[in-house]
């Protein structure tokens, strides 16, 4: 764990302790956060080839998929994190954007 203000774990981004964690060759990689620390560590394991996993966050208007309030642009398309996530594989994004979010029409 890691924190800006050093007030839990070691004080700083969590990128620093990942790099050193990922000497161990982790299989996988869990992360939630804001998205720039988010995309920092899906593009860290896209270069190490190590699965990651984000939780991505959305307002949710309806939560069931129908308003599409939620979306975000994947490789594959366009997914309501409502129902499709909000955890979501490192791989299938371009990146995490500071909003994440997409216009559907
Ligand atoms: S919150 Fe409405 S589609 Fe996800």
């Amino acid at each position: 764990m890691t924190t800006d203000d050093g007030s839990t774990g070691i004080h700083g981004s969590v990128i620093g302790p990942l790099k050193s964690a990922m000497l161990s060759e982790p299989s996988e990689v869990f992360a939630c956060g804001p998205p720039g620390m988010l995309d920092a560590v899906r593009s860290l394991c896209d270069e190490a080839q190590i699965d990651s996993w984000l939780a991505l966050e959305s307002p949710m208007a309806c939560g069931f998929g129908s308003c599409f309030g939620c979306a975000v642009e994947t490789k594959d398309g366009i997914i309501r994190l409502c129902v499709d996530g909000p955890v979501l594989a490192g791989n299938s994004l371009n990146g995490v954007s500071s909003t994440g979010r997409v216009d559907p029409k």
